[in-house]
């Protein structure tokens, strides 16, 4: 293990980092020196991930979970707890929406709901829930989740998404509250337009794909797409200790999107 780096001698669990975004925080927290937990329901995705930063140099462990099984969850916490005794990062990455874009109140079902709803909101709660006992105990952490520009600037055919989303935004600010008197710092980063597995799917099912693709670029002030490590930079600030009087932040990644009604 590196004691060096800007998180030198640290644990860190990332979620959902068999690939996307996830993966590149991974590679990245691994790169400055923790010890990096990668966690995914895709067992190959997070065998690759942990192979990856291994190849680099970096200590990883990778585990299957599903995060919105508690049981799962406890198990992961347990054998991060068992091999290393703490974790002083953790990063709630896990989310998603719909491939189709049908994600509306008329389009969606009950069970869809649900699931989006779960998937982005939940799965944020049940992580953090099972990892905070060990983070007071140890007198400290630092906890990072992967929100949405959505979660304060929406779209059509994201009621489910940017409705948990939301939710996951004031849970970050509440929870910062709560954690603040454990030295526990909460913060949250809302990504833009980023080039991932989910992205591309998304966008190559629509209608048009291209010309879609097209007039989302040219709405960028920066004039490009998101990478993971455009996001992964912002969470290793935040999951460092420079970043250490910063609580109940959320930090938009976006290109310049949200900044202004035209580009
Ligand atoms: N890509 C974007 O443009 C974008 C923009 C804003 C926010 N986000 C958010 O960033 C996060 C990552 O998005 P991405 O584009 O990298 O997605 P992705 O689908 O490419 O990667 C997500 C990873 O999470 C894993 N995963 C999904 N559900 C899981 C579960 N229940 N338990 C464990 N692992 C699970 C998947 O197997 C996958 O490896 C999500 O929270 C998403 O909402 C993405």
């Amino acid at each position: 293990m590196s004691s060096h780096g800007r998180l030198g001698g640290k644990v860190a669990v990332v979620t959902g980092s068999g690939q996307g975004i996830g993966r590149g925080i991974a590679r990245l927290f691994a790169r400055e020196g923790a010890k990096t937990v990668v966690v995914d329901m895709n067992e190959a995705g997070a065998k690759e991930t942990a192979g990856l930063i291994q190849k680099d140099g970096g200590e990883a462990m990778a585990l299957k979970a599903n995060v919105l099984s508690a049981a799962e969850v406890k198990s992961v916490v347990d054998q991060v707890i068992g091999k290393y005794g703490r974790i002083d990062i953790l990063h709630n990455n896990v989310g998603g929406w719909q491939k189709e874009a049908h994600d509306t109140v008329v389009d969606d079902t009950e069970q869809e709901w649900d699931r989006l709803i779960d998937l982005n909101l939940k799965s944020t709660f049940l992580v953090t829930h099972e990892v905070v006992p060990h983070m007071i105990k140890q007198g400290g952490g630092a906890i990072v989740n992967t929100i949405t520009i959505n979660a304060f600037l929406t779209q059509p055919g994201t009621a489910a998404y940017s409705a948990a989303k939301a939710g996951a935004f004031q849970f970050t600010r509440a929870s910062a509250l709560d954690l603040a008197k454990h030295n526990i710092r909460v913060n949250g980063i809302a990504p833009g337009e980023i080039e991932t597995p989910l992205w591309l799917a998304t966008y190559n099912n629509l209608p048009g794909s291209a010309q879609v693709k097209a007039s989302v670029l040219a709405r960028i002030p920066l004039g490009r797409f998101g990478t993971p490590e455009d996001v992964a930079f912002t969470a290793l600030w935040l999951a460092s200790d420079e970043a250490r009087y910063v609580t109940g932040q959320i930090i938009t990644v976006d290109g310049g999107i949200t900044a202004g009604v035209y580009p």
